[in-house]
């Protein structure tokens, strides 16, 4: 069945109390929006549209940096939902298959229910997807008898009798496209909040002798959220799953409560994962590689064997080859380090190249930015750079140099060489003891003046 898909996210989320329009508020690292692209997506469209309203410039970026592909309608105001699914109209006008009306707040519907709905679809005009809710709060009601869905009831224009329906509307529809959109011409705004409903489909499908249906699916698939302490809900609850694939997948997680991934998090088989990590987005750690406790990553690739952390930081660009070492309180940012190269204490490396086998020194920095533009330095094969070097680049350190502890180099150093820039120290015989007795006889005869 070929299937074109509608995303609503022209809403402004006046719950959120935000000025970011409300599918552009983030879960796992991406807009709750590209969640429910993704989602989408998993059923091969013919064509994906997405009505944007509040915000629209951003909302449009965000779902073209997702998809180029992607189309994007406006909705210039926001009078519904059913409104705003007839903004599609027009690009849909010749299309002759089904369509699925997905909501862009509402971003963890899986694969196999977009599946199971256009199963459905088969043998029903109009399916709607619906989930037994334990606390069914402002959800829309659906109002069924047997298999049949009769209409759906919205919380503010609901009875008694229809508010004790736990049977909720995920929001997410299908039809053919054609039956779709006549449905809708015949919506109007007589309701609580003067809104043109999508829910009202189900009615007219119905009073028009078409059959509707419902497809149910569990609850924190269908999480819709309206509210930070929704979007708080929705995080957890994508870590909470992202975690379990993750064990699933044969990854250690020693504390996976602790653990923050990224909804694009990649971690290979065999890698161990210690206490209290996040993961930006962009991350990929191979099979067999440790993460150690209290470090954050984001825009990197950490190889088999490497060891990061305790405490260390990936920034964007940080490529570690296989066997790397990244000791404590260390900062990578757009630099490439050789297979078995190590930076083990205290060191910032930026815009880097380093070779293999490699060592850096504790408390080493790479000098990059002069206040107004970033250098690059180059670091060979087997090289040793000593502790507190100051590397002031642009500058290139040469296969099996060193540099000697506390230098700060600003010329090149050439395969082989040893660099060393620092006063030269000179000893002067007995002066530290002489300094001591004096500083204590001047003590003393302050003490002796006070009292
Ligand atoms: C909607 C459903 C409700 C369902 C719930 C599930 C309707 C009338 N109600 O209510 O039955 O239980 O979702 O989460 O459909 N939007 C537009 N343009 C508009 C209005 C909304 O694009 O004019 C978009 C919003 O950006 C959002 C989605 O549609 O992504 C849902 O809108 P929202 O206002 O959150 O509807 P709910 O009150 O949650
Ligand atoms: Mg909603």
């Amino acid at each position: 069945m070929s299937t074109a898909l509608i995303i609503l996210g022209a809403g402004k989320g006046t719950r959120m109390q935000s000025d970011l329009p409300k599918v552009l508020h983030k879960i796992a690292g991406a807009p709750m929006l590209v969640h429910a692209m993704k989602a989408g997506q998993s059923i091969d469209p013919d064509r994906m549209i997405v009505v944007a309203g509040h915000g629209a410039e951003l909302v449009e970026a965000a779902a073209k940096d997702y998809n180029p592909e992607v189309d994007v309608v406006q909705q210039a105001e926001q009078l519904g939902t059913g409104h705003a699914v007839e903004q599609a109209k027009e690009l849909l006008s010749e299309y002759d298959g089904d369509v699925i009306v997905l909501y862009g707040d509402t971003p963890f519907i899986s694969p196999e229910t977009l599946q199971a709905i256009a199963t459905a679809r088969e043998t029903a005009d109009l399916v709607v997807l619906g989930f037994d809710a334990a606390d069914p709060g402002r959800y829309g009601r659906l109002v069924t008898e047997g298999d049949a869905l009769l209409k759906i009831v919205e919380f503010k224009d609901a009875s008694e009798a229809e508010l004790a329906i736990t049977l909720c509307n995920s929001g997410v529809m299908s039809a053919k496209a054609s039956d779709l959109f006549e449905m809708i011409s015949k919506i109007d705004n007589n309701n609580a909040s003067g809104e043109y409903y999508l829910t009202d489909c189900v009615e007219i499908a119905v009073a028009s002798g078409k059959s509707a249906t419902v497809v149910r699916c569990d609850e924190a698939e269908t999480l819709g959220v309206n509210s930070r302490a929704q979007l708080a809900d929705a995080e957890a609850l994508f870590q909470k799953r992202a975690r379990a694939e993750l064990i699933e997948n044969g990854v250690t997680l020693l504390a996976p409560d602790t653990v923050f991934l990224s909804y694009d998090t990649y971690i290979g088989c065999d890698a161990v994962i210690e206490q209290n990590i996040v993961f930006g987005t962009d991350v990929t750690v191979e099979s067999g590689a440790t993460i150690r406790a209290f470090s954050h990553l984001e825009g990197c690739h950490v190889s088999r064997g490497a060891i990061v952390g305790p405490y260390a930081r990936l920034r964007p660009g940080a490529e570690l080859a296989e066997d790397v070492r990244i000791g404590n309180f260390v900062e990578v940012k757009n630099a490439i380090l050789g297979e078995g190269s190590k930076v083990n204490h205290l060191s910032y490396i930026g815009d880097a190249e380093i070779g293999q086998k490699t060592n850096i020194g504790a408390g080493t920095i790479t000098c990059n930015y002069d206040g107004v533009m970033k250098h690059k330095t180059h670091i060979g094969d087997n090289a040793f750079i000593g502790s507190n070097t100051m590397l002031v680049a642009p500058v290139s350190i040469g296969n099996d140099a060193m540099t000697g502890s506390g230098s700060v180099i600003t010329k090149d150093v050439p395969d082989g060489d040893l660099a060393l820039s620092r006063a030269p120290q000179e000893n002067k015989t007995g002066l530290a003891r002489k300094l001591v007795d004096l500083l204590k006889k001047k003590k003393a005869k302050r003490d002796q003046e006070k009292s």
